[in-house]
Formats: C-alpha cells, sequence, structure tokens
C-alpha cells in the first residue's frame, strides 16, 4: 500500500439524512456541505438525485458551489438512476457516481429473485454506464459483510475491469466482527488481480456497536476510504461516527495513518448537525457528548486535577469541545470541591473544605448536581458560622 492517507468519505447528507425525520432541504444541504468542505473531508455523499426532485436539486445545487471535496451522487444499478445521477453532478468539479448492487445471497435470492451471475453481470454494466459520464466511479456491494468471500472477489475484479476506481465493501447490517471484516478486506487484497487499480472502502453501519472497530480494522487491512457520518447517524443503529474514526486515526499515531480533517471543528460541526437534523447527541458520546470531558467521581477527579493525561487521552482543544467540567456529585471528592470553590473566588483553607465537605455530601445525596447556586450557599453559611 503506498500511501497511508485515508480518505473520508462523508454521508451525513445520503445515509445519515436517511434517519427517520432528518429530512434536509435544499438549503439546509448546501449549509452542511459547506461546513463539510471547511472541516476537511475528502468526498461529500450530497444524495440520491432519482429519489425525490428536492434531492436532484440538492445534490445539483452542492455540485456547483464545493471546491475541492469530491460530490458524490448514489444510484441503484439502473440505467435511468445513474442518467440522473450523471445530471444533477454535471457543474461539480470532481463528480463522483457511487453505484451499486446487492451481492450477499440474502440479496440476490430474497431481493432480486436472481442468481450470483445475473448479479454479477449487472455489476459489471452498472459501472459501465456510469463511465460514460464519470471517470471517478464508485461501485458498492451491497452486504459485502454477508456476502460469500470467493463471489465477493470475483465481482470487485470484474467491476475494477469495467473501471470502478473505488470499489466499497459495505457491512450493511452490521453483522461483521471486526476480524472477521478485517479478514475480508484482506482476502480482497490477495485475491483479487487487479486490486492496485481502485481503493478499497469501509462502509459499517453500527447495528452491534461495531462500526467504528470494524472500520479501523478494514484500514489496518487494507482500505484507503472510510465512509461515515458526523454523530454516527444512518440507517437504524446509524453509521461509523467520523468523528470517531478521525480520532482513532490521529490518536493512535501507532497505526501510521492520517486523515485531514481539521479536527478543532468536529464539535462546532457535530452541534450543527444536531441543531439542523434534531437529533441530540447522547451524553456519553466519544468525541462530541456533553460528557465526553467532563469528570464526575472523586479518584477520577483528584487524578485529573494533578495531571490531565491521568484520565484524558484527547485534549479537549483538539477537538474543539468546552475545556474539561469538574462536576459535583455525591460521588466528587474534597480536591474537587476546593477546584470548584477557588473558581469561584473562595480562597478556603483545608480545615474549611474539609467541613463544607461534610455539607456538601449531605446536599450532594440529595441531588443529581450540585450547581454554582448551591456552592454559593454553602460558602457564604459557612463564612456566616465562621464570623459569629
Ligand atoms: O449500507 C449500505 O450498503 C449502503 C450502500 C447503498 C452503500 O448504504
Ligand atoms: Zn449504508
Amino acid at each position: 500500500m503506498s500511501t497511508n492517507k485515508v480518505n473520508i468519505f462523508d454521508t451525513t447528507l445520503r445515509d445519515g439524512e436517511q434517519v427517520p425525520g432528518c429530512k434536509l432541504n435544499t438549503k439546509e444541504k448546501i449549509e452542511l456541505a459547506l461546513a463539510l468542505e471547511e472541516l476537511g473531508v475528502d468526498i461529500i455523499e450530497a444524495g440520491f438525485p432519482i429519489s425525490s426532485p428536492g434531492d436532484f436539486t440538492s445534490v445539483n445545487e452542492i455540485s456547483k458551489i464545493i471546491k475541492h471535496a469530491t460530490v458524490c451522487g448514489l444510484t441503484r444499478a439502473v440505467q435511468k438512476d445513474i442518467e440522473v445521477a450523471a445530471e444533477a453532478l454535471k457543474y461539480a468539479k470532481r463528480p463522483r457516481i457511487h453505484t451499486g448492487i446487492g451481492t450477499s445471497d440474502y440479496h440476490i435470492k430474497g431481493k432480486f429473485n436472481s442468481n450470483r451471475e445475473d448479479i454479477l453481470e449487472r455489476a459489471i454494466q452498472c459501472v459501465k454506464w456510469a463511465k460514460n459520464f464519470v471517470d471517478d466511479v464508485e461501485f458498492y456491494a451491497e452486504d459485502a459483510g454477508r456476502t460469500d468471500n470467493d463471489y465477493l472477489a470475483r465481482v470487485v475484479e470484474a467491476v475494477i475491469k469495467a473501471g470502478a476506481t473505488v470499489v466499497n465493501i459495505p457491512d450493511t447490517t452490521g453483522y461483521c466482527l471486526p476480524n472477521q471484516y478485517g479478514n475480508k478486506m484482506a482476502y480482497l487484497r490477495n485475491n483479487v488481480s487487479n486490486i492496485d487499480r481502485a481503493i478499497l472502502s469501509c462502509h459499517c453501519h453500527n447495528d452491534l456497536g461495531l462500526a467504528t472497530a470494524n472500520s479501523i480494522e478494514g484500514v489496518i487491512n487494507g482500505a484507503r476510504q472510510i465512509e461515515c457520518t458526523i454523530n454516527g447517524l444512518g440507517e437504524r443503529a446509524g453509521n461509523t461516527s467520523l468523528e470517531e474514526v478521525v480520532m482513532v486515526l490521529k490518536q493512535h499515531k501507532d497505526l501510521g495513518f492520517y486523515s485531514n480533517v481539521n479536527t478543532k471543528l468536529l464539535n462546532p460541526l457535530s452541534r450543527q448537525v444536531s441543531d439542523v437534523m434534531r437529533v441530540p447527541v447522547q451524553p456519553n458520546k466519544a468525541i462530541v457528548g456533553a460528557n465526553a470531558f467532563s469528570h464526575s467521581s472523586g479518584i477520577h477527579q483528584d487524578g485529573f486535577l494533578k495531571s490531565a493525561i491521568t484520565y484524558e487521552i484527547i485534549d479537549p482543544v483538539d477537538v474543539g469541545a468546552d475545556i474539561s467540567k469538574i462536576v459535583l456529585t455525591a460521588r466528587s471528592g474534597r480536591s474537587a470541591l476546593a477546584f470548584r470553590l477557588k473558581k469561584l473566588g473562595y480562597d478556603f483553607n483545608r480545615n474549611d473544605v474539609d467541613a463544607l465537605y461534610q455539607k456538601f455530601l449531605q446536599v450532594a445525596d440529595n441531588k443529581k448536581e450540585i450547581n454554582d447556586e448551591d456552592l454559593h450557599q454553602m460558602a457564604k453559611q459557612h463564612e456566616s458560622v465562621e464570623t459569629v
């Protein structure tokens, strides 16, 4: 593998938008596309042009304004889909058509009532059609996660021969274990004779909570593109979360990979997506959750206040998050209480803090969290007792 750069393919505007209730209008999509370009993603999957006139317009307008990133439109392996996608992408500086078909026996039999040879032929045909319009054609083998590896290798070899520049290996149902997904990539690298003519791409769903692990395992085994969404939005349990994979690559320099994403923009963009799609981010979400940089137990707070690295592997500034928080609950310790009181301007000695801590525990046992107002009250009470 000649390069260690991992291309980030953002599909918030396509797979992410498939979340019920998250539909975006053209203006909202344009704003997010511009923010994604500023973030530094390499490819923006702007939509599925044949799916509705509104999505056609969105892809078309995004194609006009995006300067550096590749703009991609999704299609089925259907000639009309491909023609419409090509039309929607006609102003893009770097257009890509993303076309494909289900390759697992579940899809071949259950969805298409077909057989492997016919599906192989349709896969070749859709890439050839797309090549009439654009150079950059990505092929997806839907449900590759549950596709027999020998057959998948035949399909991949054939679509590369037909002109595919990128081959997407989706774990559509989020079924694979990390080693299975990694082995699949390795199998393709070792058994597809023309594999060096295309980039392998990871597209993992999160049904078992393994999407990030699977994508990273895919990269370790030869993939150089990850398809992902902001906040991990997407069908059912969602897609691979962009912020997670980008930070894995950044924090694990030992892996030797990098992306072009400006990580300082991750938290602002997460909030923007959450607001426009009206989907709150779970508080314990890695990188962008409200608690990702909060410390609440006494043991952690004491260590963190002595040296941040004891309990934080990421500097919040690096991902555009608010500074780390010391949250006060009944599990907090004296050092955290002293720290918060000092921040509010009180200069208590050790004996004062000991006395205040007993009061603090009584209040904290009856409240979920102690806020600044509670602290002021405790401090004032303590000061008035001391001066009597
Ligand atoms: O999950 C999937 O297989 C997809 C394809 C359409 C790329 O989203
Ligand atoms: Zn998907």
